[in-house]
């Protein structure tokens, strides 16, 4: 088949790099890169880092509001599509970048494989819920990673083209973790700051939810600073401007490091070798269940729900004095911790498979 992989956001490179080689023994894939992410810390990185083919387009879309980023892709994204004629789409998650890869495929009648399908918050203000839902929707193979994911479908009348076939997100672990500890064998860049024996937390904030009100992250900024270890925070470009503005301020910073986001083998071992990590990731939260690290989602909900049985992931509300409570208090239970929830590891085989038996 010919199939266009349509990717936009950092996350999705990081599927697709593990996604893409095994395809492309069987298939023709062009990539389309929306442009929603763009920073070289935020994209061409994560091509060169882990292999990714360029992408044949990059239709530079760039930031915006939700209504301008997500109609200019459609627009361009349409044009690609009846150019190229492709017999499938495949877009991964839950951006903006997905969800118009999914509407454009769709009212083309170009059959449409969601990859990461069935999530669900269960709270409609996030962008990505509603991206998610639409996606599924329209979407002729859902490829799940979990149970949770497929009983979720499930309860909105989808059952066809469904499967389970387990996270890729652990595949990508298991595979880029070796090439991480190749790489970095003689230690990471951040230990030319901290001393090699420090114990850390690792933190990262970029959902809509907790950037889009500076009194959010001025709370959890402050809970920070006054954790008992060094925070080690990769600074998502959403909130570059807002750090700028408070770290100056007088009990703020203390104990934070900021960072330039990281290319994805030096995270695995920050999150690795990190005490703890504070999020409000997807991604983070299963990559710190998968490596056993334990988990403080700044949130009040969570997609991954399977991460929080044996305490593994807790969420948390923004209010300074819980988030320091918990993170101090954070305790798991080893017996709890169960990798079968998102699959044996083989991901990306069962998605192959099923993508090379496809009819349309
Ligand atoms: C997007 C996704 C989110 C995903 C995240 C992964 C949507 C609605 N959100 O959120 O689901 O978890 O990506 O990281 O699709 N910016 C830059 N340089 C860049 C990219 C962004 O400066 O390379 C800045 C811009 O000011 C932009 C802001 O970050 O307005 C937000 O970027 P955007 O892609 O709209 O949303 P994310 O927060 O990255
Ligand atoms: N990530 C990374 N470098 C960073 C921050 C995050 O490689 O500086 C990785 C992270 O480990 C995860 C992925 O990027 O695998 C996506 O994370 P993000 O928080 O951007 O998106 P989400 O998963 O919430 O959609």
């Amino acid at each position: 088949m010919k199939i266009i992989t349509i990717l936009g956001a950092r996350p999705q490179f990081i599927k697709a790099a593990i996604v893409s080689k095994k395809l492309r023994q069987n298939h023709q894939e062009i990539i389309v890169h929306t442009g929603q992410h763009y920073d070289y810390q935020m994209s061409a990185l994560f091509f060169e880092e882990m292999q990714l083919p360029s992408p044949k387009y990059n239709l530079s879309v760039g930031s915006g509001t939700h209504g301008q980023q997500t109609g200019k892709m459609l627009e361009e994204i349409e044009q690609v599509l009846i150019n190229e004629c492709p017999q499938a789409v495949i877009v991964y998650g839950d951006t903006n970048s997905t969800m118009a890869g999914a509407l454009a495929a769709s009212k083309l009648n170009i059959p449409i494989f969601h990859i990461e399908a069935g999530l669900r918050s269960y709270n409609m203000r996030m962008p990505e819920e509603q991206n998610r839902r639409i996606t599924d929707h329209v979407s002729k193979l859902l490829f799940c990673p979990t149970v949770t994911a497929v009983a979720n479908l499930q309860l909105e009348g989808i059952s066809e083209g469904v499967y389970n076939v387990g996270d890729v997100m652990y595949d990508a672990v298991l595979h880029f973790l070796k090439l991480a500890k190749n790489k970095y064998i003689t230690g990471l860049p951040i230990q030319q700051i901290i001393s090699k024996s420090s114990a850390y937390y690792l933190a990262t904030i970029h959902r809509a939810e907790n950037t889009d009100n500076i009194e959010k992250l001025r709370e959890i900024l402050k809970a920070f600073s006054e954790l008992d270890k060094i925070v080690i925070m990769p600074v998502h470009p959403r909130i570059r401007g807002f750090i700028e503005n408070l770290r100056n301020e007088s009990d703020m910073n203390k104990n934070i490091i900021f960072i330039q986001p990281v290319g994805y083998l030096e995270m695995l071992l920050l999150i690795e070798n990190c005490s703890k990590v504070m999020t409000d990731s997807g991604g983070l939260q299963k990559e710190a269940y998968f490596l056993k690290t334990p988990c403080i989602t700044l949130r009040n909900e969570t997609e991954w729900t399977e991460t929080l049985a044996g305490g593994y992931n807790v969420l948390c509300p923004i209010e300074k004095e819980t988030i320091v409570n918990t993170v101090l208090n954070v305790k798991v239970d080893e017996q709890a911790h169960n990798i079968a929830y998102f699959g044996n590891g083989q991901a990306v085989d069962k998605i192959c498979n099923i993508i090379n038996g496809f009819e349309s």
